[in-house]
């Protein structure tokens, strides 16, 4: 915050690193917030006490901006209080981070689009005073370009807060690793992790542009204010060595630790790496109820690599959990072995027990919710297959058809493959119409061009070809094509990645399909995935429909986002797999052949395999592999948005 500002800011007092013991790991100050729109209204609020301050001394104000899916719902806060508030942005002069190189100014990944699209239309900004990186000047003009814009920020006095994402690199604009702390504006390279996020956006990870111009690292360290935004558990890795890790040219944003007012902001998912939420008794006082001690005594075990039952009272006296022993003789052994019990008893091949829905003989209804057709195979194929061979009647809720990540090679296949089959039977009506079906298809493709976007009818196709393989990947578990619900949510038809927004009509299919089944068992996944995501809207859709389900028999299972299984510590069911389930689980997976997989069968299954070994090296049953589920209970709608 500017030094001219009367205000004080209201998410933390200016400057100040951390001072309380549970945030004694790191080396920024960093809030958290239960979620996305709690702290995006935090920080909108104090970018409107900022632009009212300086207006009123007849100040411009200038802010850093950010693009991508963190700033989306700190934007539609802003319009909202320009809107409803008469919060004004005509003194306000903005410069943003980076810009794809090579891109039109106008295409729809294009940063100087989506400014538009999230925030420049919608309220009232000079566009003379918006300032975003030229991503079409020539190879030779890029150095005057960036020495330019680096003048243009101090003609205007500097920044007075800038707002940051994090890429899972670490990198804040485009600064990759290895950028140095004294970076100015340039043009970088992209990192592939970077060029694999944005794979999606840009229908796949060919059509990324390779390069960017973007503020460097000095050029961001000089605002006066920064506050680096991140939600969901897939920034929660990144965060942690970023607040808590060396100060490291690895990692940008580790740069924000030498800033002397800068905040991390986060959601209670992106902050869950923290030490103060991930090993809390390394940082202050524990109420030591059974699941802390579970957390900490597998923690123990892991960090000592001792199984369980062999753990000893100085173990835990040395590692600083000695409040767990009650002091009694025996205390060791007694922890060891409820810790030991508590985990032995969520290993069950009898999900139906689990649930204390009756047992395995009782045929039950599940519904198993899948945002996107892969997901469900990935998190829980293996238990999937288990179900339906046990007779229950199992049935599958595809939330979005996916047809954004099919590929076009999948599309351009199946149409060469029509007119071929066509030119047997050239003279009949419907090969004629197949024919045209199949040049139109084809023209699309040809005419969308390098970054372009998909025509009505090529999403359509993508859409049945993406079908076609979930059929056949359900048919390798044993469920029959009729079980499967596609519910096409429009919020994916009708969106782009980065920018999903949901409304009354994607509910109504949800609500349909829990009263027509009436499931004893759910399964869901994406509570915990980036907001913005198609995984976490597709489950906020569910939990909102939830909340006003009035037969709440059913048990609610989470399975894992992301494909990232649950640890020993936080699973409440594991469920074994044998040799013959994890191939099945592979097989199903291979089908998925239209979409550009992020991961292949092998490294999923290898996972799974992971989850099994944990178990053995903490002293349980060794299994082949295991597939891991959280149990869900409703909270309020606010903690997951
Ligand atoms: C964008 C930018 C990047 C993003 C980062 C996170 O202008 O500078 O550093 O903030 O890649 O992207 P999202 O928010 O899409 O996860």
């Amino acid at each position: 915050m500017s030094e001219t500002s009367p205000t004080v800011s209201i998410l933390d007092a200016v400057g100040q690193k951390q001072l309380t013991q549970s945030e004694r790991f790191e080396k920024v100050r960093t809030l958290v917030h239960p979620n996305s729109t709690s702290a995006c209204t935090a920080l909108a609020a104090e970018v409107a006490d900022l632009i009212r301050a300086r207006t009123q001394e007849n100040l411009d104000t200038v802010l850093g901006l950010a693009t991508g899916s963190t700033p989306v719902p700190f934007y539609r806060e802003l319009i909202r209080l320009h809107r409803e508030e008469g919060l004004s942005f005509r003194r306000v002069i903005t410069f943003n981070l980076d810009e794809y190189y090579g891109l039109s100014r106008d295409h729809p990944e294009s940063y100087l689009r989506f400014m538009r699209d999230q925030l420049f239309d919608h309220v009232d900004l000079d566009p003379s005073r918006t300032h975003i990186p030229d991503g079409t000047v020539s190879p030779d003009d890029v150095y005057h370009h960036c020495l330019d814009y680096e003048r243009r920020i101090a003609d205007a006095g500097g920044i007075d807060l800038q707002i940051l994402g994090i890429g899972r690199t670490g990198h804040i604009g485009f600064n990759e690793p290895g950028s140095p702390i004294d970076s100015p504006t340039r043009m970088i390279v992209l990192d592939r992790v970077t060029r694999q996020d944005a794979a999606a956006d840009f229908m796949g990870i060919a059509n990324v542009p390779r390069s960017a111009i973007t503020m460097g690292v000095g050029t961001i360290l000089a605002a006066k204010r920064l506050v680096l935004m991140a939600w969901g558990a897939g920034k929660a890795e990144i965060v942690r060595e970023a607040v808590e890790g060396p100060i490291s040219d690895i990692v940008s944003a580790s740069f924000l630790q030498t800033h002397s007012n800068a905040t991390f902001l986060l959601d209670a998912e992106a902050a869950s790496g923290l030490t103060r939420f991930r090993q809390p008794w390394r940082t202050g006082q524990i109420a030591w109820d059974a699941t802390m001690q579970k957390r900490a005594t597998v923690w123990l075990s892991r960090t000592l690599e001792k199984p369980i039952l062999k753990l000893l009272a100085d173990d835990y006296a040395e590692n600083g959990i000695g409040g767990i022993l009650t002091g009694e003789l025996n205390a060791a052994e007694k922890a060891n072995e409820d810790t030991f019990q508590l985990l032995q008893s969520a290993v069950n091949g009898d999900v139906i027990q689990a649930s204390g829905q009756g047992n395995t003989t009782e045929i039950k209804k599940i519904l198993i919710f899948s945002p996107d057709p892969l997901d469900g195979i990935v998190g829980m194929g293996a238990t999937l297959a288990r179900l339906i061979a046990q007779g229950h009647d199992v049935h599958l809720a595809i939330q979005t058809s996916g047809n954004l990540r099919v590929t076009d090679s999948a599309a351009r296949g199946f149409s060469e493959t029509t007119k071929g089959l066509t030119a047997l039977d050239a003279a009949s009506d419907s090969s004629s119409a197949m024919a045209d079906y199949a040049n139109e298809i084809l023209r699309d493709l040809d005419e969308k061009g390098e970054f372009g976007t998909d025509s009505p009818s090529v999403r359509a196709l993508k859409s049945q070809i993406l079908r076609a393989d979930t059929n056949q990947a359900i048919r390798i578990l044993g469920l029959e094509p009729s079980r499967i619900h596609f519910i096409d949510a429009s919020f994916y038809e009708n969106g782009r990645y980065r920018r999903f927004r949901f409304d009354e009509a994607d509910l109504v299919p949800v609500r349909e399909l829990l009263d027509q089944i009436s499931p004893d068992l759910i399964f869901i996944t994406g509570d915990a995935n980036d907001p913005s995501s198609p995984q976490r809207i597709a489950f906020r859709i569910f939990a909102e429909v939830w909340q006003t389900t009035l037969d709440s028999h059913s048990t609610v299972w989470l399975f894992p986002g992301s494909g990232k299984p649950y640890g020993a510590q936080e699973s409440d069911l594991s469920v074994p797999v044998s040799p013959d389930q994890l191939k099945q689980k592979a097989d199903a997976i291979q089908r998925f052949r239209s979409v550009g997989a992020d991961e292949t069968a092998d490294t999923i299954t290898a996972r799974d395999r992971r989850v099994a070994t944990e178990y053995d090296t903490l002293g349980l049953a060794e299994y082949e592999a295991m597939e891991t589920f959280r149990r869900w209970t409703p909270l309020s709608a606010a903690d997951h948005q």
